[in-house]
C-alpha cells in the first residue's frame, strides 16, 4: 500500500516509523514532512492545512490510504473531502474533529450525557462571563478559548483581575482569533494528569497504553505551557482500577453520545483526563495522537499499526487485535532556547546519522523541527527532536533517554532534567 501521512511533526515521524512496520506498507510519504522524516519517507512539501491542494496530490498520486494527524486539517474537513475523491483516510471527519475543535461542543457534549467532567459555563460576551465569575466568587477558575488554540487557549485565573485581564485577551483582543467569540468558563480541578489514547471506529473503542505529558517549559512544572517537553509510558496513576472507572463512566459513554449526536468518532480519540478526588474527569478530548504521547505509546504497539487503522476507518475493531507490550517509554523533546517564545533556527544539529543514533540500543529520535541544510541537519522549529527509549521499567527507559539525549548537540539547546521524576515517585510510593 501507498500511504500518505499529513503532518511534520514527532508525532508524524513516530506515525511513520511504526507504520513502517507493517508488511502491508510499501511505500509511505509525508506532507510537508521535515528535514529528518525525510530519512523516512518521501516528503512533498505542501501545508497541512491546505486541504485542496493535499487532496488534489493525494489523488494525482493514488494513495490507498492517509493518515491525517493534525488537528486543524481534521477541523477543516480533510477526511470528507478524501473520502469524496476515494482515499480512505485515518482520523475523524469534521462533525466528529468538533470535539476537540470547539470546546463548547464538547462540554455540552458531556454535559448532555452525564460523563464527569469540570463544572462550567458558556459565554459569547465579556462581560456576562465576568458578571458570573464574580457571582461565583471561587478562585481559580480556569477560562478556555472555544477553538483551536495550540494548546495556549486555557487560563489559570488565580484573582478577579486575572480573570479580567485573560477574559479581555480572549474575547476582546482576540489573541486566539475567532477561537476567542465563544469562552467555557469552568471549576479549576486538582489531581494526577493522564493521557489516554484510543482507536475509535465509531463504536468500539480500544484505549492504548496511558502516558504522562510535561506541558510546562521548566524542570518542577514551573515556566510557561509549551506543546509538550516530554512524556513518559505507562502512566503509574492509571491503575486498572481506574482504567476499568474510566471504560465505564468516560470512554464507552463518549463514544455513545457521538454516536447519537450522528457524528461517530472515527480515528484517535485523546481522553486528557484528571484524576480527582472525586473520580476520573475529563479536562479535554483531542481528535488525534497527541505529540508527544504517540512518541512513547507507539514504540510499545505490538500490533500492525496499519490494520489497526484501517479496522478504524472500515467498523471493524472490535474483530481486531490491539496489544501493547509490558514494557516502558520515555520521550526527551530537545527544544530551542527561549521556546516557548521567540527563539532561533538553523543551528546545526550534531550527534546524529542519518537522523539517528547508530549503536544506541532501543533508542529513536523523532525529528520535529529539523530542516536539511546541504549534508547538514539544522534546526528549523520550538520543539527540534524527541528522543525515544524503550525498556522493561520506567527507571532504564529514562536513563537511556537522557544518556541518548546528552550525545545530540545544537546552540541553545533546551531540555527538561525532570522528564518521569513525578512518575517514579508514584511508582517508588507503591
Ligand atoms: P487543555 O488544553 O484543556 O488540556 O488545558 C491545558 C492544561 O490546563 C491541562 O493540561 C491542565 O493542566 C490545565 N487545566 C485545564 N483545565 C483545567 C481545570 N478545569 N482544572 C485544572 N487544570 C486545568
Ligand atoms: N501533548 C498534548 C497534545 O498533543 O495535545
Amino acid at each position: 500500500m501507498k500511504i500518505l501521512v499529513v503532518g511534520g511533526g514527532g508525532r508524524e515521524h513516530a506515525i511513520i516509523r511504526a507504520l513502517k512496520k507493517s508488511p502491508q506498507c510499501t511505500e509511505i510519504w509525508c506532507a510537508p514532512g521535515n528535514g529528518g522524516i525525510a530519512y523516512d519517507a518521501i516528503c512533498k512539501d505542501i501545508k497541512a492545512t491546505d486541504v485542496d491542494a493535499m487532496v488534489a496530490f493525494a489523488k494525482e498520486e493514488g494513495f490507498d490510504y492517509a493518515v491525517v494527524a493534525q488537528d486543524d486539517p481534521l477541523a477543516l474537513g480533510m477526511v470528507d473531502a478524501l473520502a469524496k475523491v476515494g482515499i480512505p483516510a485515518f482520523g475523524p471527519n469534521a462533525a466528529a474533529a468538533r470535539i476537540e475543535a470547539s470546546k463548547v461542543f464538547s462540554k455540552n457534549l458531556m454535559k448532555k450525557y452525564g460523563i464527569p467532567t469540570a463544572d462550567y459555563e458558556t459565554f459569547d460576551n465579556a462581560d456576562t462571563a465576568m458578571d458570573y465569575i464574580r457571582g461565583r466568587g471561587k478562585y481559580p477558575v480556569v477560562i478556555k478559548a472555544d477553538g483551536l488554540a495550540l494548546g495556549k487557549g486555557v487560563l489559570i485565573c488565580q484573582d478577579e483581575a486575572e480573570a479580567e485581564a485573560g477574559l479581555k485577551e480572549i474575547m476582546l483582543d482576540k489573541k486566539f482569533g475567532a477561537s476567542g467569540n465563544h469562552v467555557v468558563v469552568e471549576e479549576f480541578l486538582t489531581g494526577p494528569e493522564v493521557s489516554v489514547l484510543s482507536f475509535c471506529d465509531g463504536k468500539t473503542v480500544i484505549p492504548m497504553v496511558s502516558s504522562m505529558d510535561h506541558k510546562r517549559a521548566l524542570d518542577h512544572d514551573e515556566g510557561l505551557n509549551t506543546g509538550g517537553m516530554g512524556t513518559v509510558a505507562p502512566n503509574p496513576y492509571y491503575t486498572p482500577e481506574v482504567a476499568a472507572e474510566c471504560m465505564l463512566t468516560i470512554f464507552a459513554p463518549t463514544v455513545a453520545a457521538m454516536q447519537a449526536e450522528g457524528c461517530p468518532f472515527k480515528g484517535c480519540l485523546y481522553f486528557g483526563l484528571m484524576l480527582t478526588p472525586d473520580g476520573p474527569k475529563v479536562i479535554e478530548y483531542n481528535c488525534r495522537f497527541g505529540d508527544p504521547e504517540a512518541q512513547v505509546v507507539l514504540p510499545l504497539l505490538q500490533s500492525d499499526l496499519l490494520t489497526v487503522m484501517q479496522a478504524t476507518t472500515n467498523g471493524t475493531l472490535d474483530k481486531t487485535e490491539v496489544k501493547f507490550s509490558d514494557g516502558a517509554a520515555a520521550c526527551v523533546i530537545l527544544a530551542s532556547g527561549g521556546y516557548p517564545l521567540a527563539y532561533e533556527k538553523g543551528k546545526e544539529i550534531t550527534g546524529l546519522t542519518e537522523g539517528q543514533l547508530p549503536g544506541a540500543d532501543d533508542v529513536t529520535v523523532y525529528h520535529a523541527g529539523t530542516a536539511r541544510k546541504g549534508d547538514a541537519l539544522v534546526t528549523s522549529g520550538g520543539r527540534v527532536l524527541g528522543v525515544t527509549a524503550t525498556a522493561p521499567d520506567l527507571a532504564t527507559a529514562l536513563k537511556k533517554a537522557y544518556a541518548a539525549a546528552e550525545q545530540i548537540h545544537f546552540d541553545g539547546v533546551h531540555k527538561r532534567s525532570d522528564i518521569g521524576a513525578r512518575a517514579m515517585a508514584a511508582l517508588n510510593c507503591r
